[in-house]
């Protein structure tokens, strides 16, 4: 198939390891649409430093991160993969669309209110121009769609108008992008005690890793919160119980799942069963994954080939992005 000369990009923050909801939530996803796209796929690391000021760990996260990434799907032959450290246009473009960014608006984001309330000693001035910066990551290859869950959407609204003023200001040079899933298979993973979305830095053992050993996954599933079961026929689930049917739904035969949603629906469902088949369904499911993430992390210099492939082609599309702006700015005294 012919891939459409659209641009697709998204980040990720490397602020800890992938797991089941990322997969589901990002990554399946971003699989897909290097198939069908010019994809860019980056690893954040100068937007966690807004919240993570220690640096020692950032460069070996990065590199497993991009391990795990191809592990569970990306494809360096396909689409791009980068550090966006590995980027300097990126902070120059940053820097024009701070000038069309108002405090007004950086100050009422919903994310920058969160980050600000919970770490109230350090709110630095890049956690307030966090969105400037995303759509400088956006913007700098000319992005169509940002495949990013419900949290982003305002980023990516933010990046809209940015794109809008500069475009009006200066003349046409981006698009206007677009946050984009193909939602009919966007599934929303709970964490295991049903408290909300599976997350990436708190709650470990509520958290299946796409690192986690056999044994480990075993033991996180069987400790999942479940209860008596119903006793009404075709109850609503409780939300911790829903979560592992959605669990069940990605990972288990259909035959699998239709069982266990006709014992819960007939009142003779034993979550003990249920989450034995399901454990027993996502070891399978995560076991090459994690495999072949520990292989690529064992050869540093095929992930170093990897990182330097990508940042070479997306400094290529970045430095022609820039010169177009420079040229809209009226910056070209060389
Ligand atoms: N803010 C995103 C997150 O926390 C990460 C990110 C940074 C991103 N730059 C981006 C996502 C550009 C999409 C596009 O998940």
């Amino acid at each position: 198939m012919e891939k459409s000369k659209e641009i697709v990009l998204s980040g990720i923050r490397p602020t800890g390891f992938l797991h089941l909801g990322n997969y589901y939530g990002a990554l399946k996803n971003w699989a897909r649409m290097q198939y069908e796209y010019e994809c860019y796929f980056f690893i954040a690391d100068w937007h966690s430093l807004t919240t993570h000021a220690d640096t020692s760990e950032l460069s070996q996260i990065t590199r497993r991160l991009v391990a795990e990434l191809i592990a569970g799907g990306l494809d360096p032959e396909e689409c791009t993969i980068y550090a966006q450290s590995d980027i300097a246009e990126i902070p120059e473009l940053y820097l024009y669309l701070t000038m069309l960014a108002y405090k007004g608006e950086l100050e009422k984001t919903v994310t920058f209110k969160e980050k600000a309330r919970k770490q109230p000693e350090n709110i630095n001035a890049g956690l307030l121009t966090y969105p400037v910066l995303q759509a400088a990551d956006i913007l700098i290859h000319r992005a169509h769609y940002v495949p990013v869950g419900k949290d982003q959407e305002q980023h990516i609204e933010m990046t809209r108008n940015f794109a809008e003023r500069f475009n009006h200001r200066y003349g046409d040079v981006f698009p206007v992008p677009k946050a984009f899933s193909y939602s009919e298979d966007l599934v929303k993973i709970m964490s295991l005690d049903g408290s909300g979305k599976m997350s990436k830095s708190e709650q470990q053992m509520n958290t299946v890793y796409l690192n986690d050993d056999d044994d480990l996954i075993i033991k996180k599933i069987m400790k999942a919160k479940t209860d008596q079961g119903p006793v009404e026929p075709n109850s609503i689930k409780p939300d911790y119980i829903q979560g592992l049917f959605t669990l069940l739904s990605q990972v288990s035969s259909p035959e699998t799942i239709e069982k266990f949603e006709n014992d819960f629906n007939q009142c003779r469902i034993r979550y003990g069963d249920m989450k034995k088949q399901l454990a027993e369904d996502l070891v399978r499911f995560i076991k090459p994954i994690r495999e072949k993430a520990a292989a690529l992390q064992n050869d540093p210099v095929q992930i170093d080939k990897i990182m330097a492939m990508g940042a070479a082609k997306a400094r290529k599309s970045a430095a022609a992005t820039l010169m177009e702006v420079r040229k809209a700015l009226g910056f070209k005294y060389l």
